[in-house]
């Protein structure tokens, strides 16, 4: 058997109340965060009440075509009516954190053009509240993909500079009302990906790219990605130094951004090879990381986007320069890297000039065990991979672990006997957590590890076909049922503790 028995000892006992100390006292080992991570627009639902405007993803699931099932987050997994039960759930399997994050439109239906609804305000009061006094610490992310309509329609969101201030407008209102107990806060989830999938891709809202990368052509997937990149970066600038110069010393609490990542691996070790792995790394985390740590782009992005790169003012520099308390990583899965520039790539481009290739296979083999989910593939030496390349290149910054988790597909496996009995996630949480621990024995300053999810839930493009969850959905009456790996979770912070 993988697990040790579960063993109900005093070390336990005591391994999970060191889980349950103050923030105050957060660092690196005993004060470890533990938790299921969610998003707004994937588990409220409630998409209309009390006063909720409209936002970005709102519009676009109503829009045919769009979502493989047809289906959208209206109802989700409800939880803006159900989180007492949810926190139980939490409470259950003895994490010490939850990481959520804030409905934009909820607190400003319509963006800065409209008034505080203080019918959000007060939901996301009652949540934090319950959360703490189950001592759970709430970790807040202020947009997770979302972003009111009204913004989007106004002036084109992520694309114009105008959403430097609303976002500080935005982020303002939720350290006011929220900081005095959230202590953790995460600007921006997977800026990166909604830079590249929202104008590259064109596959997430607002849908732009041009022609050469998909079948739409409203957009310049050559620019756009960089300019709404370059707004997201100062747009986490802004609410960083909003939260620094007025509520962070009063306060104290931890303000970082989360960004998608894969482990890039050179496919050969050419140096054109490595070279082009370098190139993917700044293309797409350092893309963020480096100008918010670092005060400037990668070189390698400089070099190969010349003009279409934007570039800072000084103004821009000097907010910039209130940088971020802790780096999130989602990290699910790795890749290959290819070099396109001094070899022909026979896939097509990815970024501009087509300078590398990302792929999963190499000499007809995957680079781990393919999954369900067809972009994750088992590979968890690339946690500890990841971290410590973010150890090395951020000077051992502190990072939290704000997903990583696995998924079960309603298509391919349609008992729910199989999906309650997810020995397959347990694993992955298993080897995963290995992983992570052996970075923090070389010296990693890791605070936290949030599995993705708390609930099977509203997987964007896939609808609810794929299950990310510790609890199974029913999605008819919306009953949650915990799967195994739920149960089992205790287990693996206690192995994971003693690891350490
Ligand atoms: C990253 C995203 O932040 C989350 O919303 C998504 O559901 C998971 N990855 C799984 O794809």
């Amino acid at each position: 058997m993988l697990f040790y028995a579960f063993i109900v000892s005093c070390h336990q006992t005591n391994a999970l109340n060191t889980l349950k100390q103050k923030p105050s006292q957060f660092s690196s080992s005993t004060n470890f965060l533990f938790g299921a991570a969610s998003s707004c627009y994937q588990f409220e639902g409630a998409y209309l009440s009390d006063g909720k405007g409209l936002n970005n993803w709102d519009v676009f699931t109503h829009e045919p075509g769009h979502i493989r099932d047809g289906s959208n987050g209206d109802v989700a997994v409800d939880q803006y009516n159900r989180y007492l039960e949810d926190i139980k759930l939490m409470a259950d399997m003895g994490v010490n954190s939850y990481r959520f994050s804030i409905s934009w439109a909820r607190i400003l239906p319509k963006g800065t053009f409209g008034d505080i609804n203080m019918a959000g305000i007060e939901h996301y009061n009652r949540l934090i509240d319950a959360l703490l006094q189950k001592g759970i610490q709430p970790f807040v992310t202020l947009t997770h993909y979302d972003i009111p309509q009204e913004l989007e329609e106004r002036y084109g969101g992520w694309l114009s500079s105008r959403i430097r201030d609303d976002f500080g407008y935005y982020a303002d209102i939720c350290f006011k009302y929220f900081g005095d107990r959230v202590k953790y806060w995460t600007t921006i989830n997977e800026a990166n990906l909604m830079a590249d999938r929202g104008y590259r891709l064109g596959t997430y809202p607002p849908a732009r790219c041009s022609g050469v990368f998909g079948n739409c052509s409203a957009g310049d997937s050559e620019k756009e990605p960089f300019i709404a990149a370059h707004n997201m970066i100062l747009s986490h600038a802004s609410a960083v130094r909003i939260y620094r110069t007025t509520y962070q010393e009063r306060q104290g609490g931890m303000v970082g951004i989360s960004l998608d990542t894969q482990w890039y691996e050179p496919y050969s070790n050419s140096s054109e090879d490595i070279a082009a792995t370098q190139r993917a790394r700044s293309f797409y985390v350092n893309w963020f990381l480096d100008p918010i740590i670092l005060g400037r782009y990668p070189i390698e992005m400089v070099q190969i986007l010349g003009s279409n790169l934007p570039s800072f003012s000084k103004s821009d520099l000097s907010n910039l320069s209130y940088g971020l308390d802790f780096i999130g990583i989602n990290y699910y899965t790795g890749k290959y890297v290819k070099d396109c520039l001094y070899s022909a790539c026979e896939h097509g481009k990815t970024w501009s000039e087509g300078s590398y290739f990302v792929t999963t296979e190499k000499d007809g083999v995957y680079i781990g065990q393919p999954t369900v989910v067809d972009w994750l593939f088992l590979y968890p030496q690339g946690m500890k991979k990841i971290v410590m390349y973010m150890k090395e290149r951020f000077n051992n910054t502190p990072i939290v672990i704000t997903e990583n988790g696995i998924a079960e597909n309603d298509n391919l496996n349609p008992s729910i006997m199989d999906t309650l009995n997810d020995i397959q996630r347990v694993n992955f949480m298993h080897t995963y957590l290995n992983s992570l621990a052996n970075a923090i024995s070389e010296g990693a300053d890791v605070r936290g590890y949030f599995v993705w999810s708390l609930l099977d839930n509203f997987e964007w493009l896939d609808g609810y076909s794929l299950r990310f969850g510790l609890h199974y959905v029913n999605y008819t009456n919306l009953q949650r049922i915990p799967k195994l790996s739920a149960t089992r979770y205790k287990q693996l912070m206690y192995n994971f503790h003693i690891q350490l």
